[in-house]
């Protein structure tokens, strides 16, 4: 089997992290996301990835074209300017001749992909869409659905007090081919305000799957540390890690003081180094290439590659991105930290 996945946006909302690299690079537990996304994928049996660029496509192309760890084929298809959801899809129609499954590239879940597939099979549906019930849907693609779980509207951004159900779009989608000949060429138009509503208009059978344990759209760096917070937590699960058997991870390839304290869960990259004193955790995700100074404390905050801070560094509740120097006594808390700028999360 087939996938697209749909990884051409600005990822404007999650700016800074967003500055220097694309949204579905974007590091979680020291794996870039979209690594993840099609790792899992490995593990279902496809075998054969479509990714569609636009926005800082190089970074995306860098990275899969030397990665020989994944054993898929991998094409990057970069469009010149953005084509939005329904156009970048169109113009990815040679790659699929078959039943193929269609991921936006920010989404961290724990989804059984092949009962997906067997529910989109045995609905005989042209489009399934993965749906999850959150609290506040306006701010998603809205679902409303009939006793057999047959889509009946669907619904881009309600406003709020509009929204017809608590079941969203979760970003991932079993689609037939043939779907795709309803799409307009070579012209920028949405899957989700255009295409979706068109499809339904036309009597084309589309139905919903919820069967997601866990899911988050890392959309915002709020979402992007709830997405730590729930790995540490258990709630949402990754297959390298396990934060209930082993609160560490990482300390046996770490240069640590003997005086520094370390207090679970923290996860450590490569070729990390502690100073005398600091005290790290809990909740630490810590980069490749880390050094802290002498009497660092640093907590609730996750910290990217190639990032040195100097001594009496305090850090809580912050994200720091990649390249970094933090001078010593500095104190942050809830910042994003970036070479350009300081921001307190919004
Ligand atoms: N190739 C390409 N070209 N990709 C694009 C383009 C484009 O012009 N525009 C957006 N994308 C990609 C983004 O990179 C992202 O992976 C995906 O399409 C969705 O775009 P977002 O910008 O993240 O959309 P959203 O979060 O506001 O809403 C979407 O996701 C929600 C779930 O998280 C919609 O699909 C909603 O219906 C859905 O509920
Ligand atoms: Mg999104």
């Amino acid at each position: 089997m087939k996938a697209l996945f749909l990884a051409g946006g600005m990822g404007t909302r999650l700016r800074p992290l967003t500055n220097h690299m694309p949204k579905p690079m974007v590091p979680v537990m020291g794996i870039p996301l979209l690594e993840r996304s099609i790792s899992e994928l490995k593990r279902c049996g496809v075998n054969e990835i479509v990714v569609s660029t636009c926005y800082q496509a190089g970074r995306i192309e860098q990275h899969f074209a030397s990665d020989t760890r994944s054993g898929m084929k991998i094409h990057c298809i970069c469009e010149e300017k953005p084509l939005g959801t329904g156009g970048a899809i169109k113009n990815c129609q040679k790659y699929f001749d078959d039943t193929f499954l269609i991921f936006n590239s920010d989404i961290l879940c724990n989804i059984d992909l092949k009962a997906l597939v067997a529910s989109h099979r045995e609905k005989k549906a042209d489009v399934t869409i993965a749906a999850v019930e959150v609290k506040n849907p306006s701010d998603y693609g809205v679902i409303e659905y009939d006793p057999e779980e047959t889509i009946v509207s669907f619904t881009e951004k309600p406003k709020p007090g509009e929204e017809k159900s608590r079941f969203i779009n979760a970003g991932i989608y079993v689609f037939e081919p043939r779907v795709l000949d309803v799409i307009p060429t070579e012209k920028e138009s949405s899957i989700e305000r255009d295409i979706f509503p068109l499809l339904l208009k036309q009597g084309y059978r589309m139905a919903v799957y919820r069967g997601s344990s866990y899911w988050i759209d890392i959309g915002t760096p709020q979402k992007y540390m709830q997405a730590h917070r729930d790995i540490f937590e258990g709630s949402c699960l990754v297959p390298e890690n396990n934060f209930k058997s082993d609160q560490v991870y990482g300390l046996s390839g770490a240069d640590i003081a003997p005086s520094a304290k370390i207090t679970g869960p923290v996860w450590f990259g490569k070729n990390v180094h502690i100073g005398a004193n600091a005290v790290i955790g809990p909740n630490v995700v810590i980069g490749d290439g880390f050094e802290a100074g002498r009497g660092c404390e640093i907590s609730n905050s996750v910290i990217w590659n190639n990032v040195s801070a100097g001594s009496r560094v305090d850090l809580d509740h912050s994200v720091v991105t990649a390249g970094c120097r933090i001078g010593s006594g500095v104190q942050c808390q809830n910042t994003i930290y970036s070479p350009e700028s300081k921001l307190p999360f919004a």
